[in-house]
Order: C-alpha cells, then structure tokens, then sequence
C-alpha cells in the first residue's frame, strides 16, 4: 500500500503541545511499526531559530527527545562555540520515527536513511512546526532535511554561506518569510575520517555563527 502521508494526522491546531501529542497516532508511512515512539521537536513554542536534522537515532528514540545523543552532544558543542545557547533554539527532525535495521546479533540498532517516501509523508509535520514556532532563522542539517524542503536535487556543499529561501511549490506561504541556511549534519563530522573532523566541526561551527547572526537584532 503507497504511503498515504501524515497530512490526515496533523491536526488543525498550531500549538505546538498538541502537535507533539498527536503525532503518536500517526500512521502516514511505515515507520511507526518498528520505532518505540514518534519524536518532535523541542525548545520554545516560540523561537527565533529552528534547527532540522534528519529523523530521531536510537537514543533519541528511546528517550522520546531529539539530539540527546552523539549527534546531539556534537551539536550542542558547535552552538556553545558558535555563540548561540541551545536552549532558547528549537530542535526538531524532518522526520520523526526512527529507521533503523538489527546488526546481526539483533542487539543494535543501526540508522538507516529515510526514504524520499517517508520524508515527504512526514513533512506536514514539520510544515506544522514552522508555522507553530515562526522561526525567523531556519537550519538544515545535512541532506535530509535541506532535501526536505529544499527539493530532491538539492545539494548542500553548493550552497553553504547562502542566505536561502523556501521555494513556494511545496512550502506554505505561512513559513516562507524564513531565512533558510544549510549545513553539514553533526553526525557527518562524526563519522567521517578522524583527521577531518576538526575542520569539519569547525566549518559546522561557522556556518551556525553565520546563521545567528541572520537573527533579527
Ligand atoms: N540525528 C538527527 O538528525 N536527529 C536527532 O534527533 C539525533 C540524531
Ligand atoms: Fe508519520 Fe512521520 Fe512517523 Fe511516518 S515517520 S509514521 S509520516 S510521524
């Protein structure tokens, strides 16, 4: 059966509380069956600047709140360096179940790419966020989420340092008024090779001052 889209669980309020509650009952793609719960965004129900990854890893989903884990301590870090305090930011994922398959032992539960499917049938939700929290400075993190809003073709390394715009064929006029910036998700300078991961950690790092400086003063 093709994935239907969480656009029928999304409820008409843009409390952010009640979004939260309700995304537990969604069922617009597959994922629900396997993760232990849905994870959505945290912070303020107003904030100034949202940041989007990719979809809840395995701590995430087990404590039900994003970027607790490596990924999320790596990030945290790059806020603190970049000047930009983590809790008045609102976090969130383009998608909020997590995928995953067994390592052969069935013991671990190893992160696997989201489908284009599942990323577009979970982005009313995040569509729903945007228009909740009015971020006047919106992050991507990495491919997923830039892909998310930005359209499948979109490619990351061309446009970092950019000032960038939600295109208005699958976006809602509500949240097109946010300045858009993208950068390299904070488990790519994990996972990639050792002695590349200080650059990389600290262009993360300038690309998220170069985002709060985009804040309105
Ligand atoms: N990676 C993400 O993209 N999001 C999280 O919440 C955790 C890890
Ligand atoms: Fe719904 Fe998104 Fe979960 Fe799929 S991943 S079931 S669309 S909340």
């Amino acid at each position: 059966m093709p994935a239907a889209g969480a656009a029928e669980f999304v409820p008409e309020t843009r409390e952010v509380a009640a979004l939260a509650a309700a995304v537990q009952a969604c069922r617009g793609c597959s994922l629900y069956q396997n993760a232990s719960r849905a994870v959505f965004g945290s912070g303020p129900t107003r904030a100034e600047m949202m940041l989007v990854g990719e979809q809840p890893g395995d701590r995430e989903d087990l404590a039900g709140e994003p970027f607790v884990g490596p990924a999320g301590r790596l990030l945290d870090r790059a806020l603190h360096e970049a000047g930009l305090p983590r809790a008045p930011v609102y976090l969130t994922n383009a998608v909020k179940h997590f995928k995953f398959v067994r390592s052969e032992s069935g013991q671990r539960r190893i992160h696997k790419t989201p489908s284009r499917l599942e990323v577009v049938a979970c982005r009313p939700w995040l569509f729903a966020e945007l228009e909740a929290v009015k971020p006047s400075v919106v992050v991507l993190l990495g491919a997923t989420a830039a892909k998310s809003l930005l359209g499948n073709e979109f490619r990351i390394t061309a446009h970092r340092g950019e000032v960038l715009q939600l295109p208005s064929d699958t976006v809602p006029e509500t949240v097109r008024e946010a300045k858009v910036t993208v950068t390299v998700h904070p488990s790519a300078v994990l996972r990639g090779p050792a002695e590349a991961r200080e650059e990389s950690f600290r262009s993360l790092v300038a690309d998220l001052r170069f985002a709060g400086g985009l804040r309105p003063a």
